[in-house]
């Protein structure tokens, strides 16, 4: 008897699924398809509100190329990442797209990105392109996890203006790096190495009521996308007369 009409869909369907989790489990570099609309402001730049808690930094942030993300933000640990995403479409596109940094979440039409205006032109082979492809709104794209790479910037800690020394600190990091996520921080101490894990309050603002007092010493735990953890102490200590809306520089790069 011949096989049905019925089983050989399931089959054909059940191969692709596998096709495509051997491609995820073997490639974590694969580019993975979506779709990519922008904000609807008049402005070029990102959003100053958005919900990963960078405020206005936020907005010029890899100069402007920043992105909404939907399921990527997972909880506000995907604050940060970096992705390169391009259109589809390569009459309009080119291969290498944009990357981006994402610091906000939501979604529109089914979109894994809502990017900047400026990040989603720059996806066009020309600026003259750039106007036909933002007159289409939402596009279909690829994209994938790349390092974040700032040049000449260390990791910069930003404490928050609602912090109120000694009693609750509150800061954003700035300029995460590379391609991992930062699951966990600590403060420590310096003299008498007592340590304290904050809380991820929302997005990358990590906040903690009665810090640990005297210069302290940041650790922020990477995570890959294997699941191994490395704790990055840097150089420099948060100084023990901290104050809201100061920043300080960790004087770390982290490149991996
Ligand atoms: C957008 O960001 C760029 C890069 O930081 C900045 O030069 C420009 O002034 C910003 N544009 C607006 C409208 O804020
Ligand atoms: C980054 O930190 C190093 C110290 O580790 C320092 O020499 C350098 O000036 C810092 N870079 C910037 C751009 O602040």
């Amino acid at each position: 008897m011949a096989p049905s009409l019925q089983f050989l869909l399931f089959l054909s369907g059940t191969l692709l699924f596998m096709q495509t989790a051997a491609e995820a489990a073997a490639c974590s570099d694969c580019f993975i398809h979506s779709r990519a609309a922008y904000y609807p402001n008049s402005d070029a730049n990102g959003t100053n509100t958005g919900r990963c808690g960078y405020g206005s930094f936020g907005a010029t942030l890899n100069d402007g190329d920043v992105s909404t993300v939907s399921d990527l933000y997972r909880d506000g640990v995907g604050c940060g990442a970096c992705y390169q995403v391009r259109c589809t479409n390569s009459y309009y596109c080119t291969d290498k797209g944009v990357t981006v940094v994402v610091t906000d979440q939501g979604s529109s039409h089914n979109t894994d990105f809502i990017l900047s205006r400026r990040a989603f032109g720059r996806m066009a082979q020309t600026t003259y392109v750039a106007a036909s492809l933002l007159a289409l709104g939402v596009v279909d794209v690829e994209y994938r996890r790349v390092s974040c790479s700032y040049p000449n910037k260390n990791i910069t800690i930003k404490i928050d203006e609602n912090s109120n020394y000694p009693y609750y600190l509150g800061f954003v990091i700035w300029h995460q790096q590379g391609r991992r996520d930062i699951t966990a921080v600590q403060l420590c101490e310096t003299q008498n190495f007592v340590c304290k894990l904050l809380d991820r309050s929302y997005g990358a603002v990590w906040t903690t009521t009665s810090p640990p007092s005297g210069p302290l010493s940041l650790r922020m735990l990477f995570t890959d996308e294997d699941g191994d953890e490395t704790w990055v102490v840097p150089v420099n200590n948060i100084p023990n007369d901290w104050k809201a809306g100061q920043t300080y520089d960790t004087g770390v790069q982290v490149n991996s």
